[in-house]
């Protein structure tokens, strides 16, 4: 296979020329190479434009757009578009069509109009699917096969439910074990057939957890076969062409993208601020470590450890990923749409290249008239090139047609531990607080890390970790035997750990476990905790180092671990809120509450400290952000300036934007960017 991720950064978007008419193609090739666009996804909506009545294709267009790229030199990423079946597909099968919870089947007219778990849907899918293959599985200009589009829809239908049963028995065995994991004794929902199991539909009362938890496991590996069948297919007409499929992000999405990543090529994502002041950057600084977590599963079939004592992947070993869709010029919240400051656009697209991606890639090209998402932001946006936009678009190509040297992976020694089953547990209705998110916890602790100037990566439970000198467990509250045990192996050899409020409070079928909270970790931290204190929303619990916790306090009992910070005033007063166990020749904190940002900010820098790391930049002034990448002697320095002011980074090399010389250093402008190449400061012993 030919891994073109070691070729220059791709720079592009989702390309629909079926909206166009042919007139606007030679334009829109010319603005490419005005641009330096090098790689466009095509096709990925464009099913019924391909296949206007089942098994008739309409390939010209296609022919034409693609013989035109590649004459521009423009690479394709060529989607399936298997996302959005025609209107024939829903009118001859409307059992296909998807079912919520509530038992509603809902209609054509949008996108994704389908059950994944439909034997009619995957056929046509495999069917259009097989046609491109046959006919552009050799085209030159075919860099990547991108299946589908952000797998995540689900359903509810009898089709579901059938195989909802099947893969049950597959990983069940038997009802009595079924019965034992969903802790069916209660509420009398205990199974004497198979048949009786539904998807866990719309109920009178809070549904059973182990349910809830099993059906989402089942809809992913649902999507990852439907995923998989056309990968097969892809890969057999031509097995030099890569594949991927890109995944979206979101607590919402029914795929554990870490157990996907193995199934890929290429790690892709997609990802979309929410926030549009600076929770805008701390969001892409986190999607970017996600993806480059999942990429290190991918490359190598499981996660490669990084060098020990000194961080950072071992030379060779950097897996690339690849940011496959952002919003170029506008952030788009739930309410409305934030155009980006001048620079913004820049600095977001370097953040995901400091931390791994091979390029930035956008949705969307070109803005459309019409259609659902007439207003999202588009390289070229409706204003056409004469913009400040496609100024933007155009500075944009050059400045990463100038990083193509960077190459390496991403120092860090910490790394978060992030797993899709403790987010989807953590969803369920009948918890003690509606607060509960794993997701919002490996949020903050990446924050707070973030702002102490630490690259964090994200590893699953179980993965190699030997190279990593601090681990953080945020809620994990899905903890199997397996995991703690992998866990105590890690502190004992030496490793130092901050576990969270509710980690290790149930077992892998969402089971409480017995004795005291946390459960899993109780001899590991040091701790045993009897009763929760979860706060309401606008409470907070005072801490006696003058900070503060939110979401969370409880009752915490010493057996073993020492306190570092206790709570302050209120039932808990003077009992320990934070604590710190040495286990083996490692360390363990625990860290019972939420703390504010401020407070978790120096938790974690002193957690670092103690472990023996140190910020990527120490020098490097509140608001710059500090990445580096390394590939044998060879480093990178990305500095990132998220304020309004300038900023001075002491530093030497030379900075591959501008192509200047660093011999002090790095002046950034006020919401500026710079990446150094980095000097060699030769040790005294090796300098002899
Ligand atoms: C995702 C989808 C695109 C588009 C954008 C809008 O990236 O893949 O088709 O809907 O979101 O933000």
């Amino acid at each position: 296979m030919v891994m073109w991720t070691d070729g220059p950064l791709c720079y592009g978007g989702d390309y629909n020329p079926e909206q166009w008419p042919a007139s606007v193609w030679a334009e829109d090739v010319a603005l490419m190479r005005r641009a330096r666009v090098n790689l466009v996804t095509v096709g990925v909506f464009a099913w019924s434009r391909l296949e206007p009545t089942p098994g008739r294709y309409t390939f010209d267009w296609l022919d034409r757009v693609l013989d035109l790229l590649h004459a521009g030199g423009v690479r394709v990423a060529l989607a399936t578009p298997t996302a959005a079946p025609p209107p024939w597909f829903s009118l001859a099968h409307p059992g296909a069509l998807p079912v919520t919870a509530d038992g509603v089947r809902l209609h054509h007219g949008s996108r994704d109009t389908y059950c994944a778990a439909t034997p009619a849907y995957r056929q046509v899918a495999l069917r259009i699917a097989a046609a491109l293959a046959d006919r552009y599985a050799h085209h030159p200009a075919l860099a990547l096969w991108h299946v589908h589009n952000e797998y995540g829809t689900t359903c509810h239908c009898e089709h579901t439910a059938r195989a909802f049963r099947q893969w049950l028995a597959a990983r069940h065995g038997d009802l009595a074990t079924l019965n034992d994991a969903w802790v069916t004794a209660f509420w009398s929902q205990h199974y004497s057939d198979w048949a009786q199991i539904s998807t866990p539909r719309a109920t009178q009362y809070l549904a059973n957890p182990g349910q809830l938890l099993d059906f989402r496991r089942f809809w992913s590996d649902t999507l990852l076969a439907a995923y998989a069948e056309q990968r097969d297919l892809l890969r057999a007409a031509n097995p030099a062409v890569p594949i991927t499929t890109n995944y979206v992000l979101g607590d919402w999405v029914p795929v554990d993208h870490a157990r996907w990543a193995t199934e890929v090529d290429l790690v892709a994502v997609d990802h979309y601020p929410s926030a549009v002041d600076g929770g805008a950057e701390e969001q892409t600084a986190l999607a970017a470590d996600l993806a480059r977590g999942w990429a290190r599963r991918a490359a190598t079939g499981q996660p490669a450890a990084v060098a020990s004592g000194t961080g950072g992947m071992p030379p060779g070993a950097a897996p690339a990923w690849l940011l496959m869709e952002t919003a170029p010029h506008q952030i788009h919240t739930a309410g409305r749409m934030h155009t980006k400051e001048p620079g913004r656009l820049l600095r977001h697209a370097l953040a995901h290249v400091a931390r791994g991606s091979h390029g930035a890639m956008f949705f969307q090209w070109r803005a459309p008239t019409g259609g659902a998402e007439r207003f999202h932001g588009a390289l070229v946006p409706h204003a056409g090139p004469d913009s400040r936009a496609f100024r933007d678009s155009v500075q944009l190509g050059t400045a990463l047609s100038r990083l193509a040297e960077v190459s390496g992976g991403v120092e860090s020694s910490v790394a978060l531990v992030v797993d899709a089953a403790s987010g989807w547990a953590l969803r369920h209705p009948g918890l003690p607080s509606t607060l509960l998110d794993h997701h919002q916890e490996v949020a903050a602790a990446h924050r707070a890390l973030w702002r102490a100037g630490y690259a964090g990566d994200t590893v699953s439970p179980g993965d190699p970790v030997d190279g990593y000198r601090l681990l953080v467990l945020p809620a994990l509250y899905l903890v199997s035997d397996a995991t703690a045990g992998w866990l105590r192996a890690y502190v004992h050899g030496g490793g130092h750990l901050l576990a969270t409020y509710l980690s290790g409070v149930a077992d892998e079928h969402a089971r409480v476990r017995l004795g005291g909270y946390p459960g899993a970790l109780r001899d590991l931290l040091g701790v045993r905790v009897e009763e929760f204190h979860p706060l309401a929303a606008d409470a907070h619990a005072r801490l006696d180092n003058g900070g503060t916790g939110r979401i969370w306090a409880e009752t915490l009992r010493l057996t073993g671990a020492d306190t570092i910070v206790s709570y302050a005033g209120g039932v808990l007063d003077a009992m320990p809120a934070v604590t710190r166990h040495r286990y083996g020749a490692g360390t363990a904190w625990y860290v019972s509450t939420r703390p504010d940002d401020t407070t978790y900010r120096r938790l974690l820098d002193t957690a670092a400290r103690t472990a023996g790391i140190a910020p990527v930049c120490p020098a490097a002034p509140e608001g710059v952000e500090a990445v580096r990448r390394r590939n044998g002697n060879a480093s990178w320095l990305f500095l990132l300036n998220h304020t309004d002011r300038e900023q001075r980074v002491p530093a030497r090399g030379t900075e591959l934007l501008s192509a200047t010389t660093v011999r002090q250093a790095v002046v950034l402008p006020p919401n500026g960017v710079a990446v150094l190449r980095e000097t060699r400061v030769e040790s005294a012993a090796a300098g002899g």
